[in-house]
């Protein structure tokens, strides 16, 4: 029939909206996508590439009539109220057995809401991350689906066809109950966060402390990426050295203000580690430094206040550019134990059921935190699917060991310096205390029975004990 021609629609043509929508049309679907702005609907038909079937429409109602049954229609709009909204928009014009999804990165409790909101009216509702930007929605991102089961087989062919393929196999996977896909997504955030401040944290040594200039740090990044830290972050990081102000022909990199801005990802992954009990501190403090940063007149005043950092020296650019391209290595690792780690709790705490081998094999390709790393992860899942820690592993064991020393020595120099290498030094603490077999909060125990009777264990008997300290 003429009116249902349509294999998948989507809510939001935005640049993600739009690009999504266009591959998926690229693979051979029949799409439709709705914005209330007619200006996005043009933008959309100015990019058709001739032979596919693709529509765009400012009348809901007419998108939804025109989709094959039962419909698959995602929305890719701004977190928050702007999804119920649309939900509301949306609900008198479906039939029992649709099926919804939300694509942004919406906060995993309102996604569990609106699963049981919308199975009450007799729909599916499904959470589901997807990472790689413009260019990956356009090329194939990674895509992290949670939830409704039965659904999931409705849109897995569009999502598989979509999506970044990694030695031919897509990355995509059904990641768990629940809102698992939008838990999943917002970890891979945190990860993201904690990687972009190390490789910030380098930047500065090598830049403010040791006087690289930005074709040095290109050259840097470009011979890392060829290496084991070859990653998506490395890459751009490596090209955003070169890139020029239109403006002033300066390196656009610095005529950009440190401000570092947020959507609330990272902030939210911290927030949950922390309900659940979990330690994620690289992430923890990536988020505080975008916060600190923020604070640029505080810094400027207290920068005058405070002797500057000293240029780093008595050490060869080989030698200082060796210890730095260790620690971001050591930091990145332990960027994704943290999160992985939390992964693992978080899906037992809330009876998610994410497959952590899935989970990295899907990061491996299209998403923003994809890296030659996760090939080693999956491996160490592959062998042990109930890995608690990464670190656990023995092969992953080895490369951090590897990279131990060298790390300490650029973290030393950085803090000697006074350039603030807060994220790495935290990734060594975090490492230090995970490896030790005593910790000193033996003490905290004493402290806290001392002025609470909160009570201890004993390390040579079973049982709560309580001491009279005065
Ligand atoms: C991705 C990105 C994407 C987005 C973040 C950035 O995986 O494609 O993570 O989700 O760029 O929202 O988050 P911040 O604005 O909080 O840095």
């Amino acid at each position: 029939m003429a009116n249902q021609l349509f294999d998948f629609g989507l809510i939001g043509l935005g640049v993600m909206g739009r690009n999504l929508l266009l591959n998926m049309a690229d693979h051979g679907f029949a799409v439709i996508g709705y914005n209330r702005s007619p200006q996005k609907v043009t933008e959309l038909e100015s990019e058709i590439v001739p032979g596919t079937t693709v529509k765009g429409t400012s009348d809901l109602a007419e998108m939804v009539n025109a989709l094959k049954s039962p419909r698959r229609i995602m929305m890719l709009v701004q977190a928050g109220n702007p999804v119920d909204q649309v939900l509301e928009e949306l609900i008198p014009l479906l039939s029992k057995g649709d099926i919804i999804i939300d694509g942004g990165n919406s906060h995993y409790t309102d996604t569990l809401r609106r699963v049981k909101y919308m199975q009450d009216k007799g729909f599916h509702f499904m959470g589901v991350g997807v990472s790689g930007g413009e260019e990956g929605a356009r090329r194939g991102p990674s895509i992290m689906p949670g939830g409704d089961p039965e659904a999931y087989p409705h849109v897995q062919p569009m999502l598989e066809a979509v999506s970044a393929k990694v030695n031919g196999e897509p990355c995509v996977a059904h990641l768990g109950k629940g809102a698992a896909g939008h838990y999943v997504k917002m970890v891979h955030n945190g990860i993201e966060y904690g990687i972009m401040q190390l490789i910030s944290e380098v930047y500065d040594v090598l830049h403010r402390g040791y006087g690289l200039d930005n074709d040095e740090l290109h050259e840097v990044f470009k011979q890392w990426n060829e290496g084991e830290l070859q990653s998506f972050l490395v890459e751009i990081t490596r090209d955003i050295f070169l890139k020029k102000d239109d403006k002033t022909g300066k390196r656009l990199v610095d005529v950009i203000l440190d401000k570092a801005g947020s959507k609330g990802t990272g902030k939210w992954t911290s927030q949950d580690a922390m309900d659940l009990g979990i330690a994620i501190p690289t992430i923890d403090i990536a988020v505080s430094m975008r916060n600190l940063s923020a604070l640029k007149s505080e810094r400027v005043a207290a920068s005058k206040i405070y002797t500057s950092p000293v240029k780093i020296t008595g050490i060869s650019k080989e030698e200082i550019i060796a210890e730095a391209r260790a620690a971001l290595f050591f930091g990145t690792l332990i960027s994704y134990a943290q999160g992985l780690a939390l992964l693992y709790v978080a899906s037992k705490e809330y009876d998610m059921e994410i497959p952590l081998p899935q989970v990295v094999k899907i990061w491996r390709g299209g998403c923003i935190i994809r890296s030659t790393l996760l090939e080693v992860y999956y491996k160490a899942y592959t062998a042990n699917p109930s890995l608690s820690n990464i670190l656990l592993d023995t092969n992953i064991a080895e490369l951090i060991k590897s990279r131990e020393a060298n790390t300490r020595k650029f973290v030393s120099k950085a803090s000697l310096s006074g350039i603030p290498v807060a994220g790495l030094s935290v990734s060594l603490g975090y490492y230090d205390a995970y490896r030790s077999e005593t910790m000193p909060t033996n003490l905290i125990q004493a402290q806290r029975d001392f002025f609470g009777a909160h009570t201890f264990q004993r390390v040579d008997e079973e049982g709560i004990f309580h001491a009279q300290w005065q």
